[in-house]
Parts: C-alpha cells; sequence; structure tokens
C-alpha cells in the first residue's frame, strides 16, 4: 500500500522548479533531477480532495485565516512535539525565508552579528548578508562521519551575537539536535542575551529520535521565534503558507510590525484550506512516508556498500535529503560536479553552496520513488566504472 502511495508523479507541465530549472541550475537537462527540497511524491489524498473542493468553488478572493487555521497548528504543535502553543502566538506567513528576513530585520541591526552553524541551507548566510549584518559561522565540527556542535566556539561568538538562527533538524546535514544539545544552545544564548530564530521546517521528518522545538523549553518562552510549515511534510512547497510561533508579545510585535511592513499579509485560500486538512487528517500518510523516505535512505546506503563506491552517507536523522561526504574519490570539487552532472548524468546540489565546507559533498533529494532512485544508483555506479 505504502509503496504504491509512493510512486513518482509525472511534473511534466507544471512548472516544477526541480525540472524546468535544471537547465538553468546545471546547464543542462539531460539528466535526473535530484536537488530542490520538494518531493515527486504525491500529497496525500486529504489534501488533494480539499483543494479539489475549493478549487471548484469558482472564486479565489481575500482570504482571511479561520479558527480552524489557527486550531490545526495547535493540536498538530502538541501532538507531533508536545509543545502547547497559545493561539495568539501564531503569525500566519508565506514561507520561512522571508520570516527570517523579517526576524532579522525586526531584532537586530546593522554590523550586528547573527550565528548560523554551516554546511547550511544557504538562504539562512544569504539574508543576513543582504541584511547588511556579520554572519558568524560556529561551523560544525565533522569527526567520524558525524556532525556536531562546538560548544566552546559557539559560546565565544554568542558573546558578540545578538541572534542565532537554527535550523533545527539540520539541513543539509541531517542531524537532529537531541535535547541535551538543545538545553546547551538555549543556556548559553541566555546568558549571553542572544534571540533565538530556529526553522523547524523539517521537523515532521524524523526518523527514530524525537523532534524538540526550542520553543516547547519553558525558559525560551520570551526569547525565540520558530519557524514552521507543512510544505516539506506534505509536498505542498508551492502553496506558499508558513508561520512563526513567537510566544513573547514584545518580539511578535516586532516581528509583526516587520512583515506588515513588506506588505504582504494576506494568506492564500489554497495553502490555507492545505495547511488545515494536512495537519487534521494528513498525520497517516506521514507516518506511511517516512516509511517510504527510511527505506529509499537504506536503498542508497547498501548501494553505495554493496559496490564498494567511495561515498560516504552521512546519517540522515532527519529530512529527505542526503549528505553524501565524496572526499574519498579524491577528485576536485570541480571534478565532482563534472563527474556527477556529465558522466552520472544526475542532477544532486552542490555541497559548495552549503557554505566552504561542503566542498566535497553533495546532497541527494530521496524523496522520489524507489524506481527513480534506483535509476540514480545504477547512473552513479555505471559512470564511477566507465569514467574514473
Ligand atoms: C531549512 C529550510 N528552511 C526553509 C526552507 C524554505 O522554506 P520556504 O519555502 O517556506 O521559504 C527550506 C527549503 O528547502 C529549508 O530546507
Amino acid at each position: 500500500m505504502a509503496k504504491m502511495m509512493f510512486e513518482a508523479i509525472n511534473r511534466q507541465g507544471t512548472y516544477t522548479t526541480k525540472y524546468d530549472d535544471a537547465k538553468k541550475k546545471f546547464g543542462t537537462d539531460d539528466l535526473l533531477p535530484l536537488w530542490v527540497a520538494d518531493m515527486d511524491l504525491a500529497s496525500p489524498l486529504c489534501v488533494q480532495e480539499t483543494i479539489r473542493k475549493r478549487a471548484a468553488h469558482p472564486l479565489y478572493g481575500y482570504t482571511v485565516y479561520p479558527d480552524a487555521y489557527y486550531e490545526a497548528i495547535q493540536n498538530w504543535m502538541m501532538k507531533r512535539f508536545d509543545w502547547t502553543v497559545d493561539r495568539e502566538s501564531i503569525v500566519p506567513c508565506y514561507g520561512v525565508v522571508p520570516s527570517i528576513n523579517f526576524a532579522i530585520t525586526a531584532y537586530s541591526k546593522e554590523d550586528d552579528g547573527i550565528m548560523i552553524q554551516t554546511p547550511l541551507y544557504p538562504p539562512f548566510a544569504g539574508s543576513v548578508k543582504h541584511k547588511k549584518r556579520r554572519v558568524f559561522d560556529n561551523t560544525l565540527l565533522y569527526e567520524n562521519g558525524k556532525y556536531q556542535i562546538d560548544f566552546e566556539d559557539f559560546e565565544a561568538k554568542a558573546k558578540e551575537s545578538t541572534l542565532f538562527l537554527l535550523c533545527s533538524p539540520h539541513n543539509p546535514s541531517g542531524r537532529t539536535w537531541n535535547k541535551e544539545e538543545l538545553e546547551k544552545i538555549i543556556d548559553i544564548c541566555i546568558e549571553h542575551d542572544v534571540i533565538i530564530i530556529s526553522d523547524e521546517i523539517h521537523a515532521d521528518v524524523i526518523y527514530e529520535k524525537m523532534h524538540h522545538s526550542v520553543g516547547s523549553f519553558e525558559k525560551m518562552k520570551h526569547r525565540c521565534v520558530i519557524l514552521n510549515a507543512p510544505s516539506k511534510t506534505f509536498n505542498i512547497a508551492g502553496l506558499n503558507t508558513s508561520f512563526a510561533i513567537i510566544p513573547d508579545k514584545k518580539l511578535r510585535e516586532a516581528y509583526r510590525l516587520e512583515q506588515n511592513k513588506s506588505g504582504i499579509t494576506n494568506g492564500n485560500p489554497f495553502g490555507i484550506e492545505a495547511l488545515i486538512s494536512a495537519y487534521s487528517e494528513g498525520e497517516m500518510w506521514l507516518e506511511q512516508l517516512k516509511v517510504h523516505l527510511a527505506s529509499n535512505i537504506s536503498c542508497v546506503k547498501t548501494f553505495l556498500l554493496k559496490h564498494q563506491l567511495p561515498i560516504d552517507a552521512v546519517p540522515t536523522e532527519a529530512t529527505f535529503l542526503m549528505w553524501l561526504d565524496c572526499k574519498k574519490m579524491g577528485l576536485s570539487h570541480e571534478a565532482l560536479l563534472h563527474f556527477f552532472i556529465d558522466d552520472a548524468k544526475l542532477g544532486l546540489n552542490d555541497g559548495k553552496s552549503f557554505g566552504k565546507t561542503g566542498e566535497g559533498f553533495m546532497r541527494l533529494n530521496i524523496g522520489t520513488s524507489r524506481k527513480i532512485l534506483e535509476e540514480a544508483m545504477e547512473r552513479l555506479l555505471h559512470a564511477y566504472r566507465e569514467k574514473l
């Protein structure tokens, strides 16, 4: 049943970034695209049906966020993360990256130091730089194939910083921060008066361990902004529907002011309906999706080992993105890109786009069917045997 649900859907004709922007991204579209972070899999039926029903009504005017929208978020946060969220803490938005930008301007000024942890989803550093703040990079330690936080460096940088942009779970390393790590982060940030902006967009797709929202720590109540969305989880990123959870009134008002200044405060009717439906009825589908994704991850790992390819898959504790350490291939980064794009004809994300420490890495999106993933693995093996 899960297998049938997670066949890849032909996305041609739907203006899909992953396919229709491939040429711009890789210089060719003659490749299997496994990059931008959405999935090739259909959204849950409940979401599809809700959207069809809404679309059947022939009017698509301005739309308010109804009670059901807030309740769906509150229930989801309680059910999944054991976190009681007050309704007034929730501020709807149209994307997590825009919210990061609003938070930066709301809580810091030019030249302030803002901490991030690379290798990292590029818009974090990009947003800090665009707003003319300084990037303080608490580079993650990569030891024995696993990513860890360098707490000594974290504390040193926290002393000089106004904000910390946390990615939890972390993209691209796939790390799920555990309770002890979060406690340490939180204590240091409290001590040095650093506000935490926690991007938790990948929190639902998590394997084995539990996601702890920074917002669920009582001591963070007046010091954090949590950003989340159903977009990654239910494959509805194109509906541009996200939210911030900001329990502290003053922080919330400052954030709202920035969002209002941007002029974008309306939601879109499809995104609102999709969020309500996904969070209210999509939990079973999510559990099945996670089984499918976990099995894709182990398929990649098994394939790499079986064929003794010199690529190490960093443990994926969360997300549908695998972070592949290709350094043992012994190629320069440029040669590595050439190998993936021109020889293997695979469109993965360039590790270096996640920061200097991403050199020698590639990010593989496994949010697809088993068939496509197996095709990708075969291409990789074939190119490795033929070209290297
Ligand atoms: C960590 C992280 N944050 C934010 C986003 C994008 O969020 P949005 O489309 O809501 O701006 C992504 C997309 O890949 C992501 O991985």
